[in-house]
């Protein structure tokens, strides 16, 4: 019969777009080519899994365990994977290298570097709900992603008194208390690839991330300012002395030993409405080893780099952190500093709070997307144009931002329904997006006057044209 006909992997592979489109499930193959329109959650994301084991992306969206799912799966078999041909995945068999223990990643994710890993989830994905499940969380990792052993593990503060304070994850669950909010963390390059892309004769010095290095997730821990209090580390005290700085250390050690560093200014890490947590789950599990298991600094409304995953020190200082994420790679220049080889680090500052930003992650007539500003700011208000920047109304809003304040760590997503007037004589229109925050920021029109040699925050109102067909 049909179902005893073998496939190996690397063939199932091979069919992997809308003219052939193949999926294994279970160790049998199936040929969707025909059902891929009709899909219900769109041929697009369909396609996401095309020549790949659909159980990865079945995990993400749990209606596809009805029974009425697998019946549909099931009148498309056409025979057997062979299982001998089931490679496991690459970095896996990296067997000598520093990345030979990486974590699996979600094969939805886009690989912007696979060592150290740096990756995106598809925009298709990310729109599809407020909180992004933790498979397709952005990660941008700087070093192999550590091994920690949670029996012996501890987060040491340092003390005034030259000593060390070890606390361990149970110490911090009893002693302190538990918080969960939803909170969005963004990479300072997210939405850099633009740079290349509109502006000419200059290149950005990055990894070329599009637009969805940008992820919400509940993060559950406990506030750091807790922690201080506890460790008899006063605010007054720190002060006096010009310690301005609360610096963290990760375990993501390079060959010299030292961990990925951050600091954040002191006054922010003893202010309670800040929120700056020590957490040690995300969206109600462990945190997965990807995002820091087991600790992670979350400090809402600040850029990624600050939010120092695999966290095992704390300490105060006069000095900013060491780490080269702290005095070089996260700091905004003008765009007439070009010359990548002499870059004066040491003239600006480190970058902390994140501006306003959005973006578009559909493009169609039912269009959808995010807004995000940082340091607490929700956003009141998201702006589209259809007519490149004329004319603008706005978009339907959905967030969890306090109804009091207007304030939220989170994103807020957006969707409008675009109606494409019959007369329309042009073959294709542009479409824009702007936010407005709840500190009536705005977001610059024009991508050029912000470049700079790092590519970092890039803004600007995100455009993407689409064609129109008669
Ligand atoms: C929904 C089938 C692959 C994402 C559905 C539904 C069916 C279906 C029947 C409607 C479920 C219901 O009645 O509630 C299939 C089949 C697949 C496949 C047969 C493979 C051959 C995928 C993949 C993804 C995906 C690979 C994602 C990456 C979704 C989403 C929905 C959905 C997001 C929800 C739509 C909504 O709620 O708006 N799928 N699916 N599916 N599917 Fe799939």
């Amino acid at each position: 019969s049909k179902e005893e006909i073998l496939f190996t992997a690397d063939e199932v592979s091979k069919h992997n777009s809308l003219e052939s489109l193949w999926v294994s499930y279970k160790g049998k193959v199936y040929d969707v080519t025909e059902f891929a329109q009709a899909h219900p959650g769109g041929a697009k994301n369909l396609l996401l899994a095309a020549g790949k084991d659909l159980a990865p992306f079945w995990g993400l969206y749990q209606q596809h365990s009805a029974d009425h799912v697998q019946e549909i799966l099931a009148r498309y078999c056409i025979g057997k994977l062979d299982p001998k041909s089931v490679k496991k995945s690459c970095l896996k068999s990296d067997k000598n290298t520093a990345y030979s223990n990486e974590p699996e990643r979600h094969p939805a994710m886009k690989i912007n570097n696979p060592t150290p890993f740096n990756g995106e989830p598809p925009p298709s994905l990310l729109l599809r709900s407020f909180i992004t499940p933790n498979e397709l969380h952005f990660i941008r990792n700087r070093l192999p992603v550590p091994e920690v052993d949670i029996a012996t593990f501890t987060l040491d503060v340092s003390l005034p008194n030259g000593n060390v304070l070890p606390l361990s994850i149970d110490e911090l669950k009893e002693k302190f208390e538990v918080i969960e909010m939803p909170v969005t963390l963004m990479c300072a390059g997210n939405r850099r690839s633009e740079f290349n892309a509109q502006v000419k004769d200059k290149k950005v010095n990055g990894l070329s991330w599009g637009q969805c290095a940008i992820s919400t997730a509940r993060w559950k821990g406990v506030l750091l300012t807790d922690i201080l209090e506890h460790a008899g580390i006063s605010y007054q005290e720190c002060r006096a002395k010009g310690l301005v700085h609360l610096r963290v250390e990760g375990l993501d050690a390079g060959p010299d030993g030292v961990g990925t560093g951050a600091s954040i200014p002191l006054e922010r890490a003893f202010d309670r409405s800040s929120s700056v947590l020590v957490a040690f789950e995300m969206n109600g599990e462990e945190i997965p080893r990807d995002h820091g298991f087991p600790l992670r600094l979350v400090v809402p409304g600040t850029v990624g780099a600050r939010n120092i995953k695999w966290l095992s020190k704390i300490s105060v200082s006069a000095e900013e952190s060491e780490s080269p994420t702290q005095r070089r790679d996260y700091k905004l220049f003008g765009p007439n500093v070009t010359n990548v080889k002499n870059i004066p680090w040491e003239q600006a500052p480190s970058v902390q709070y994140l501006p306003v930003t959005s973006a578009i992650l559909e493009p169609s007539t039912g269009t959808k997307g995010y807004a995000y500003s940082g340091a607490g700011n929700g956003i009141t208000r998201v702006d589209i144009s259809v007519d490149g920047g004329q004319t603008w109304t706005q978009t339907e809003i959905f967030n969890e931002n306090d109804p009091y304040t207007q304030k939220s760590f989170a994103w807020t997503l957006w969707n409008f329904e675009l109606e494409i007037p019959e007369d329309i004589k042009e073959d294709k229109i542009e479409i824009c997006i702007r936010a407005i925050d709840s500190n009536c920021n705005t977001q610059p029109e024009k991508i050029d006057a912000l470049w700079n040699i790092r590519g970092l925050l890039n803004n600007s109102w995100h455009r993407i044209e689409l064609f129109v067909t008669r």
